[in-house]
């Protein structure tokens, strides 16, 4: 019989991409979404690409009795991927009790029912954020980093969220954990059935840039060219959405194995390799032959200047690495971009 896995946040992008990888290795996926970010439509995407519905609930994690009505009509769920989260770092500044609330009940909602449900484990969509600016001489960072103080009310919910884990699980919790950290996501399904979605302006540099280039946006900012970089912009770790979906698999078959050799285990999640916004905007127009328009602005309040992970942990231990190429995540980006366009979307 198909192990039992429950996505939340399953309509959203990671989630929808995380179904879908799941589901070729064999398991049964039963998504919950509150769809406040998301499409239902994105079911059928799925069941496009994979051939398989996957089971769909329009609920809020934050709600128990729901939550608990999820657990009844699905028996027999083995592992949880908690993805349903509110992501915006700006938006959490000016709402911060909606992050706090959002991020935090769900997550301890669906702590409480795991052990009456006999569910065995978690993997929790956590951040790079965590690590804030790491010193030059932990870069790439590793998983060992101190955290530092989050920037933003968002970030604060991912670290207090990796600390709830770490204290139920110390507790003596009948459950096993594992958090992911995550680089920068980006680009979309080879098939570009599914994809990133933003709402509204897009505040992250993907969505934005493949915006500028199909015309939506007149011009791509570029925040600050004079970081202490080779070229003066920001670097950071993009990681193909694929590749990190498929992280996912290999942790929870480490999870539905019992091969976990820590309760709580942690892995950082991203390619090991720094790029820099000029250089990402360079393969951009390389690989897509499109001109993107941008201009340099100020720097943007609260950027990191540069970060990139150690990627060792998860290449050994999970038996995972990233495979894409920048380019094979931009032109997939592209290709999503100008599916939108043919669907009318934008
Ligand atoms: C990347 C680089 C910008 C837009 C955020 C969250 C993080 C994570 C992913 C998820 C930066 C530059 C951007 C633009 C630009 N979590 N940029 N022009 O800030 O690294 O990470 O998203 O949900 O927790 O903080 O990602 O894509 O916003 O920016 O020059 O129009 O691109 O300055 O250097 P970031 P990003």
């Amino acid at each position: 019989m198909k192990k039992k896995i429950l996505v939340t946040g399953g309509t959203g992008f990671i989630g929808s991409h995380t179904t879908v990888e799941l589901q070729a290795a064999g398991y049964e996926v039963v998504i919950i979404d509150n769809l406040s970010n998301s499409n239902a439509d994105v079911v059928d995407g799925i069941e496009k690409i994979s051939g398989v519905r996957p089971a769909f609930e329009k609920v809020d994690c934050c709600d128990l009795p729901a939550l608990r009505g999820v657990f009844e009509k699905y028996p027999g769920i083995e592992g949880i991927i908690h993805f349903a989260a509110s992501k915006a770092v700006g938006e959490s500044v000016e709402k911060p009790l909606m992050y706090y609330e959002n991020n935090i009940v769900s997550l301890i909602n669906l702590l409480k029912l795991m052990p009456e449900y006999g569910v065995k484990g978690i993997i929790f969509s956590s951040s790079c954020t965590v690590y804030g600016q790491p010193d030059p001489e932990n870069l790439p960072v590793t998983e060992q980093a101190p955290i530092k103080k989050a920037e933003s009310p968002y970030g604060n919910t991912k670290q207090i969220n990796e600390e709830i884990v770490q204290d139920y699980v110390k507790s003596g919790a009948p459950i096993s954990a594992i958090l992911l950290r995550y680089f920068n996501p980006i680009g979309s399904h080879p098939t570009a059935i599914i994809g990133e979605l933003p709402n509204g302006v897009p505040a992250n540099l993907i969505p934005y840039l493949t915006q500028t280039a199909i015309g939506i946006r007149p011009q791509l900012n570029v925040f600050g060219d004079d970081y202490d970089t080779p070229d003066g912009s920001c670097i950071r770790d993009f990681i193909y959405v694929v590749d990190l979906a498929k992280a996912h698999v290999c942790a929870m078959e480490r999870i539905v194995n019992g091969q976990n050799t820590e309760p709580v285990e942690i892995y950082n999640v991203g390619t090991g390799n720094g790029v820099s916004v000029f250089e990402l905007i360079n393969t951009f127009e390389k690989c897509t032959g499109v001109k993107l328009n941008y201009k340099v602005a100020p720097r943007r309040a609260g950027d990191i200047e540069k970060v990139w992970g150690n990627v060792d942990k998860a290449n050994k231990v999970l038996g995972w690495k990233a495979v894409h190429t920048l380019e094979d995540a931009l032109s997939s980006a592209w290709k999503w971009q100008q599916e939108l366009r043919k669907r009318g979307v934008m």
